[in-house]
């Protein structure tokens, strides 16, 4: 009896060896043939990824071509050295540039202000500001600070900066009071803000509005320019220099 159930017992052994061992080879032979199944398209795969990555490293490279064939036009009639001069900027201040955009003014800054100083750029699009990281890079510019912020919030620290420029941006603004109360909130006493714009067809803008608003946040006025600039499609700039009391 006891032969025969340790007979038995073997028998279930060996029939479990062997088909742990058929489970074993069945196994690998499935793996084998997914994987002769999947080879050609995980290339393909990564034959699109790298030329994905290749096209948007191209666009990248074009894009800060342009930027900077269109800003060395730019600084053929946008008056940067006045611009500059009207914010009083001195080595180690704060300045922010509000509306950097990709930070044609924001490079500017950072050499007028030195390695002590920082430039603050606000921006609301994430990408214009990528760029702007990358010129910063680049050109290892390290005194410069990023914010992204919101309609109605530029997020700044009270009390921070020595001058504040809002270049080309007011007109964009949807809530002109709110981000002007901001700005006295993150400026200086007697630090400056100097508004630089024009006015456009989609958003028209006098300096006379703009120094309406500027008034009742409580600034003062301390100069304006009603024709600061011609530029070469013959629009208009201005320039309002004014100072938080
Ligand atoms: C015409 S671009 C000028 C950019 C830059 N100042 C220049 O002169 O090259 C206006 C910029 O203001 C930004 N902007 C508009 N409203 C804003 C807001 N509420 N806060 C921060 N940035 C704003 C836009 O995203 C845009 O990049």
């Amino acid at each position: 009896m006891s032969a025969l159930k340790q007979s038995a017992n073997s028998f279930t052994c060996s029939l479990a060896r062997v088909s742990e061992r058929s489970l074993k080879a069945a196994t690998t032979y499935m793996l084998r043939r997914l994987a002769k199944f999947l080879r050609p398209a995980l290339v393909l795969v990564a034959v699109f990824a790298v030329i994905g990555l290749a096209g948007v490293a191209y666009q990248g490279l074009r894009t800060l071509q342009r930027l900077t064939f269109v800003e060395a036009d730019r600084d053929r009639w946008q008056r940067p050295a006045d611009i500059i001069r009207a914010l009083d900027v001195k080595d180690g201040n704060v300045v922010v540039d509000f509306g950097s955009g990709a930070g044609y003014f924001t490079l500017k800054l950072s050499d007028a202000v030195g390695p002590k100083g920082e430039v603050i750029a606000v921006d609301l699009r994430n990408l214009s500001l990528q760029f702007l990281r990358i010129r910063a890079l680049l050109q290892r510019k390290r005194n410069i600070r990023i914010i992204v912020g919101e309609p109605d919030d530029p997020h700044l620290p009270d009390v921070i900066a020595d001058s504040v420029l809002i270049l080309n941006t007011y007109h964009e603004l949807s809530n002109p009071q709110t981000i002007l109360r901001h700005i006295s909130q993150a400026l200086r006493r007697g630090g400056r803000l100097v508004i630089v714009d024009r006015s456009q067809a989609e958003h028209p803008l006098s300096p006379d509005m703009v120094e309406a608003d500027l008034r009742q946040q409580g600034f003062e006025l301390i100069g304006r320019e009603d024709s600061f600039i011609k530029d070469p499609e013959q629009d208009l700039w201005w320039l309002i220099m004014s100072t938080k009391r």
